[in-house]
């Protein structure tokens, strides 16, 4: 929001005469992916995660209603969550938007996954040192594997993630 401000007020200095760009905040919604969504989707996934993710156009096939909450400000993704299948419930992408964290964005992602998903358990794998962990943990997941080496095709070597995760389970 900072940063629209400081775009707001340059694009006013260096036209004064026009008509500056509608700035009216608006809430952040919980929606269900749509193909429309993609670009961004993936845009996102890939800076946070690895380039290449493309799984989430199954996505769209598979109960997007249960295995999908994109949060959107306007018409910006702001953040993205996904399961692997409504059978399976396996989180496979958690991600907010940079520069939009710390709103709590992923904690209401996770609760309408999991409000969508009744009388089912949530598992997930989380980077041993990634502080998201302290998110999971307040939903009530318990690690139930420390898996050695889980990103080492995925993180490369100058990563400051770590390699090994815990396999995290909510149970219902
Ligand atoms: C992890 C991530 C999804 C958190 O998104 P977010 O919208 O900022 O999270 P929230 O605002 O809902 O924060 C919820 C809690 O998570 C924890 N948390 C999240 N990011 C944190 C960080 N960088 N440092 C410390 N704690 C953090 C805190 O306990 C926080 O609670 P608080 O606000 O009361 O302190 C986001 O930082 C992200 O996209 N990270 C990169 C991708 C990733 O690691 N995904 C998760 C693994 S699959």
């Amino acid at each position: 929001m900072e940063l629209m401000e400081d775009v707001r007020t340059h694009y006013l200095l260096k036209f004064p005469e026009e008509q500056p760009p509608d700035l009216e905040p608006a809430p952040i919604s919980y929606v269900t992916l749509t193909a429309e969504h993609l670009p961004q989707v993936h845009d996102i996934l890939h800076r946070t995660f690895w380039a290449g993710i493309n799984v989430v156009s199954d996505s769209l096939q598979y109960g997007p209603q249960q295995a999908t909450i994109v949060a959107m400000y306007k018409h910006l993704v702001v953040g993205c969550a996904f399961l692997s299948s409504p059978q399976e419930t396996y989180i496979t992408y958690l991600a907010v938007r940079a520069g939009w964290e710390n709103a709590q964005i992923a904690t209401s992602m996770l609760y309408h996954l999991i409000s969508r998903n009744p009388n089912k358990d949530i598992t997930l794998h989380v980077s041993a040192n990634n502080p998201a962990m302290l998110l999971y943990n307040r939903f009530g997941f318990k690690a139930e594997e420390f898996v050695v080496g889980f990103y080492e095709d995925y993180l490369d070597s100058l990563s400051r993630g770590s390699k090994n995760a815990f396999r995290l389970r909510m149970r219902r």
